[in-house]
């Protein structure tokens, strides 16, 4: 029923597309014409700022210059074009609220759903993260991050801490990890290690500190008593050098007696010049002369004897002095697993299931401590009389609780690395 055959056929359609390329009149967005190509020529638009009822122009968009701009699009025909990002530039926009600050977002209703966010409220090391005592209010670190990453994103976010913890000792950080899990918070912010198994059930952002399992370890101290300047030799060292400057006075005093007036005199006046032509020798003093050439033989290969004799004992001096005062017994994690002695760790820290299930420690021989205080107690008293070998905790916790505590240092170097 549409009678198609009392259609006609248009063919005029190259005509009518000549006519719409040649239009040119000024049309409700300015001027309206097209280019050979068929492309709107200098398509240009005003930017407006729309305040209740009324508006006000506060720039051009010209596709000329690409940019936002001040001057009229037809101003800029004129003048070669500039695409310069540092020419984009438009009047100050005036907000809702008669203000020119430009809005972050919505403000969110009163009644909204604020995000729950679970907060470690920390015993030890509270610089991090704890609630404030006084004032109930959630401070430290982690939060001083938070807070000001928050005032980057261009909207605000409605948010309540909810402290995760007595506060009497450290809480158990993969309890809160499962608290997120199970939809109790909406998210957790603190010193919260990321682990394989915590990354499997929840997303964490990215890092903010680096961090790292380190063995925490007594000092032995090599410099115990004013004797200090004997202990590059040994014992038995010091005696064979000893006999040595003996043995060369007394081959020089062979070789030269019979030829050199040095050497002569009394007997008693001989063994003087013996032994203090040899001992001499050692600060390379000494005066007597040699003329024998096998006396001179034997004086050079020994003066080069004493040479590597004082350096040798310069240098461990030296470094008895310096270096080795960090030296621990401890190595490595190796040395404290082939050890049977108990291992100290931080309350609620993951460092615990670390080394049990990752190390194959005993759980047996591991020791929970709750703050620096109990750390510096358990490794002073060492593993024999109730305290421990060394702790495993994490690198910022180690390097709060050396900035206080002395006598004790890192082990070794990280042996995990990780992020919070
Ligand atoms: N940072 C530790 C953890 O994440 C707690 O001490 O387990």
């Amino acid at each position: 029923t549409l009678h198609l055959e009392a259609m006609s056929i248009f063919d005029m359609g190259n005509k009518l597309l000549e006519n719409i390329r040649k239009v040119n009149f000024t049309g409700a967005s300015g001027q309206v014409q097209f280019d050979a190509s068929g492309d709107l020529i200098h398509p240009a638009y005003d930017i407006i700022n729309i305040i209740r009822n009324g508006m006000r122009t506060v720039g051009f968009w010209s596709n000329y210059s690409g940019l936002l701009s001040t001057i009229s699009p037809e101003a800029l025909y004129s003048k070669p074009p500039n695409t310069s990002l540092a020419n984009q530039h438009l009047y100050d926009v005036i907000w809702p609220g008669e203000t020119a600050q430009r809005p972050r977002g919505w403000v969110f209703p009163s009644n909204a759903k604020e995000l729950k966010i679970g907060v470690p409220n920390r015993f030890s090391f509270k610089e991090f993260v704890t609630e404030d005592n006084g004032t109930g209010s959630i401070k430290g670190y982690c939060i001083d991050v938070f807070t000001q990453a928050l005032s980057l994103l261009p909207y605000p976010v409605s948010y309540k801490f909810i402290p995760f913890g007595s506060g009497t000792e450290n809480p158990n950080y993969d309890k809160l990890i499962h608290m997120v899990e199970s939809n109790e918070f909406d998210a957790a912010i603190g010193d919260i290690a990321i682990t394989m198994s915590r990354t499997v059930t929840i997303d964490f952002t990215q890092p903010f500190i680096e961090t790292g399992l380190v063995i925490l370890a007594p000092v032995k101290k090599h410099i115990k008593t004013s004797w200090a300047f004997l202990q590059p030799f040994t014992l038995e060292m010091w005696c064979v050098t000893g006999l040595f400057f003996l043995i060369v006075g007394v081959v020089v005093w062979v070789l030269e007696h019979r030829i050199n007036e040095d050497f002569r005199g009394p007997p008693s006046q001989q063994i003087i010049t013996i032994f203090w032509f040899s001992f001499s020798t050692l600060f390379f003093a000494h005066r007597e002369n040699t003329m024998s050439s096998s006396g001179r033989g034997v004086l050079i290969i020994w003066l080069f004897v004493v040479l590597i004799i004082v350096s040798s004992y310069t240098a461990s001096l030296t470094s008895i002095l310096t270096v080795q005062q960090l030296d621990t017994s401890i190595k490595g994690i190796d040395d404290l697993k082939s050890s049977n002695d108990p291992i100290g760790f931080q309350v609620g820290s993951f460092a615990q299931d670390y080394m049990v299930k990752e190390l194959n420690i005993s759980r047996s021989r591991l020791r929970a401590l709750s703050s620096p205080q109990e750390y510096a107690e358990a490794l002073k008293l060492g593993p024999k009389e109730g305290g421990v070998m060394a702790i495993v905790d994490e690198r910022p916790y180690v390097e709060l609780f050396l900035s206080t505590y002395c006598k004790i240092a890192v082990a070794g170097t990280d042996f995990t690395s990780r992020g919070w």
